[in-house]
């Protein structure tokens, strides 16, 4: 028998040798036990919300995080949020905390009903939104509870449906406000909050900002030293990683890199990232898109998503019309044998799209001589063959669910 020169790749792959120490630190939910350099936020967060804890009687709190893209507002939100509990419970404040994503949970009415679910155990089909309102502040003033709750990516949800939740104790005649609220948001997104009477009822505003190269040294030295094996990363590498994310001054786009290019080596077999992996790691990373946002999508908007991204793959094309993305939506449909929504519908799914940050819309005046504008559709982030890629990928998952589950529906009728 000859040689079988991937014989030893097996070997190794099999006993598992890595250059991470802990992959899953890398992770964009895994929150650090230190966050360098957001000392000054946490300790302002931690004055916000005093008065729970501190004084007698009710408080609803309520603070808004806003700042850019990778700057921390969730990983910064998340690590005040559960040290905040336990010190409260200390103190013998009993608060439940929950943090949302709105591109998850789209509506109060999904909010308020896992609420309920989770905490007091109650279905709530069949229940109105005010109902439901109504029954959750009963149950924190009868167990004597309060509520500390999330919401990032908060403008999805809007300002309208966020003052009711806040609101719900005194609409209800429950008379003490038990409900606070942390509320994040990008700038131009909390743009759309704010001419609402919710900016009235903000007690504090943070801004967090872009991160300098000096607090991305400090901050990638850190992850790489939580993520790495000691001799799997260099500080040249580091310092490579962290020139490529000052330009944004979006932590994520450096940690983001530092993954992909440890996963390039362990593919590689190598035992230490080089400047070369790196350099093909970036191309991959598109650092104001949320990696996991595509996968919030539903199938509709997945084809919109497509359709646009077929659209705007052509070379020379940077910018498409709505009627235009309407006709490719319908091909994208088409050619996967599922009937199109109407346009109005299809209008809506590109609002979503505008919303999640994919893609953007401008107005623009027609050309000379004739009336009117028109809408001009771009990508913000992601180049079009990549979006293409991925929206596939997801589309087929969701179709091979769908027939999945139609067929056991079948089975169980049969
Ligand atoms: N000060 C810090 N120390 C350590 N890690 C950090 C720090 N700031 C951010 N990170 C990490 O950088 C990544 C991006 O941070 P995060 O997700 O909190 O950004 P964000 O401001 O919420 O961005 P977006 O607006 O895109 O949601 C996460 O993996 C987070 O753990
Ligand atoms: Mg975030």
């Amino acid at each position: 028998m000859g040689y079988n020169e991937h014989e030893n790749d097996i070997e190794k792959f099999l006993s598992g040798e890595s250059v991470f120490k802990n992959e899953q630190s890398l992770d964009l939910k895994y929150v650090p036990p230190k966050l360098p350099r957001r000392r000054e936020e946490l300790a302002r967060l931690s004055r916000d919300f005093k008065p729970l804890v501190s004084k007698d009687g009710a408080y609803s709190i309520n603070v808004a995080i806003i700042g850019p893209a990778g700057v921390g507002k969730t990983a910064t939100t998340k690590y005040f949020c559960e040290r905040f509990v336990k010190a409260a419970d200390k103190r013998g404040v009993e608060t439940l905390y929950t943090y949302y994503n709105c591109y998850t949970f789209r509506t109060k009415s999904a909010i308020l009903r896992n609420l309920l679910s989770k905490y007091f155990a109650i279905t709530s089909r069949g229940y109105s939104d005010y109902e439901l309102l109504g029954m959750l502040t009963l149950r924190l003033k009868k167990e004597n509870k309060h509520l500390l709750i999330v919401l990032d990516e908060a403008n999805i949800i809007g300002a309208e449906d966020i003052l009711s939740i806040i609101h719900a104790p005194e609409i209800h005649g429950f008379g003490e406000a038990r409900i606070s609220t942390l509320i994040i948001s990008r700038p131009t997104e909390f743009q759309t909050l704010l001419n609402a009477p919710l900016s009235g009822h903000i007690n504090d505003r943070v801004q967090m900002n872009g991160y300098s190269s000096e607090d991305l040294k400090e901050i990638l030295d850190y992850r790489a030293d939580l993520a790495f094996q000691s001799s799997a990363i260099s500080e040249d590498i580091v310092d490579m990683i962290v020139e490529i994310a000052s330009i944004t001054q979006n932590a994520r786009h450096g940690i983001e890199i530092m993954y992909h290019a440890g996963k390039l080596a362990d593919r590689e077999g190598k035992d230490a990232v080089t400047e070369e992996m790196v350099r093909i790691a970036k191309g991959y990373v598109y650092p104001e898109l949320r990696p996991d946002v595509l996968n919030d999508l539903k199938l509709h908007e997945l084809f919109t998503a497509l359709a646009i991204a077929k659209r705007l793959k052509h070379s020379g094309i940077t910018a498409t019309t709505i009627n235009e993305s309407f006709e490719y939506y319908c091909i994208a449909c088409d050619e996967y044998s599922t009937p199109a929504n109407a346009k109005p519908t299809f209008r809506r799914h590109l609002d979503v799209l505008i919303q999640m940050g994919i893609i953007g819309k401008s107005v623009q005046p027609l050309r000379r001589g004739r009336r009117g504008r028109r809408g001009r559709i771009t990508l913000y982030d992601i180049p079009a063959t990549i979006l293409e890629e991925r929206t596939r990928n997801l589309i087929e998952e969701e179709l091979k669910k769908a027939s999945e589950n139609n067929l056991s529906d079948k089975n169980k009728k049969e």
